[in-house]
């Protein structure tokens, strides 16, 4: 086995609250492990552009708590190009830089699997993005960051829902998937959840609101995927207006105050594990893999099924949010 003197980490695509907390924990295991550190900032466009900072111990100090990435981040077209990719991977290695944790998203690990591939590059890969959406781990880190934010402000909008008799829909993010949306929809008692992963059909949509309101209540809160497919919230309440206006309809899109703010103690705690666990399986010799937590244990997933599977929401719990609701 090649002993690794030399690593480097970039944070990639869309920040998720608890990357600091992975970049801290795989600064401080590779330092344990007498392996240097290289930082890349901005993801994948700062290797093309030789944007590199040394990270030392104290480099990562009091960041566990900071959601954002103190690294950048950013989403490179240049580097979905061959020659982007060779540009990178010749000025990693001109630094000495032996092999490459990438944190981030479906998008990061696509760009991670074709660098290893075309020019022999050790790549781990470690799961931070919002919306939950990779295969090979059970919680992505800032899932549950961007979980609670969400919640806390559903648990808002039904108080001024309530004092207003008011139907509300609320767009929460996922691009492609709606993770975020079932849960919150559940945690925050959604009288309906709309998701990416079912097809919406507007009766079927028009008649369960109409039990709702049927049923004496007064207020309604409608949870609704980005990605949903008859186009978010605001669509919906274009198709809503005709029916359901006399309910003083507003929409509210959470947006980017899901991606920011500190993160939670189990997105810390996921991160440092994982972290550590990715420099560890850098150091055994393995790449092209991504580390995730499947079971409350470390899983290892060769980096092209995590955006080449596709995860799927738990049904029962879509299931279960019917019957509660
Ligand atoms: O991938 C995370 C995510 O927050 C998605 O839920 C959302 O669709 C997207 O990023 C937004 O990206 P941007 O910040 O580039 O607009």
């Amino acid at each position: 086995m090649k002993t690794i003197r030399k690593i480097a980490v970039l944070t990639s695509g869309g920040d998720a609250p608890g990357m600091n907390a992975a970049v801290r924990a795989v600064v401080r295991t590779a330092l344990y492990n007498d392996v240097e550190v290289v930082g890349v900032r901005r993801g994948y466009q700062g290797m093309i552009e030789k944007d590199f900072v040394d990270l030392e111990g104290t480099s990562v100090s009091n960041i566990i708590q900071r959601g954002g990435t103190i690294l950048k981040s950013a989403r490179s077209d240049e580097f979905r190009t061959k020659e982007g990719r060779a540009k990178a991977a010749d000025n990693i290695k001109e630094l000495g830089v032996e092999a490459l944790v990438v944190i981030g998203g479906d998008g990061t690990f696509q760009g991670a699997t074709h660098i290893s591939q075309e020019h022999e590059l050790n790549v781990v890969g470690i799961p931070g993005t919002i919306d939950n959406d990779l295969y090979g781990t059970d919680e992505t880190i800032g899932y549950d960051t961007a979980l609670n934010t969400a919640m806390e402000a559903i648990d808002k909008i039904r108080d001024t829902a309530d004092a207003h008799d008011r139907l509300f829909l609320v767009e929460v993010m996922g691009r492609d998937a709606g993770f975020i949306a079932l849960e919150t929809g559940i945690a925050g008692g959604a009288e309906l959840i709309m998701l990416p992963e079912t097809l919406t059909q507007m009766s079927e949509v028009k008649k369960q609101l109409s039990d709702v309101f049927q049923s004496q209540q007064r207020s309604s809160l409608v949870v609704v995927a980005e990605g949903e497919e008859t186009g978010g919230a605001l669509k919906l309440s274009e198709n809503l207006k005709e029916d359901f206006g006399k309910y003083d309809m507003r929409v509210c899109i959470l947006g980017h105050t899901q991606r920011g703010g500190a993160p939670t103690a189990r997105d810390r705690v996921l991160a440092s594990r994982l972290g550590m666990a990715a420099v560890e399986t850098l150091i055994e010799g393995h790449t092209n893999v991504m580390i995730g937590l499947v079971n409350n244990g470390i899983k290892l997933t060769p980096m092209k099924n995590t955006w080449a599977r596709k995860k799927s929401i738990d049904f029962k719990m879509l299931e279960l949010a019917k019957i509660l609701s």
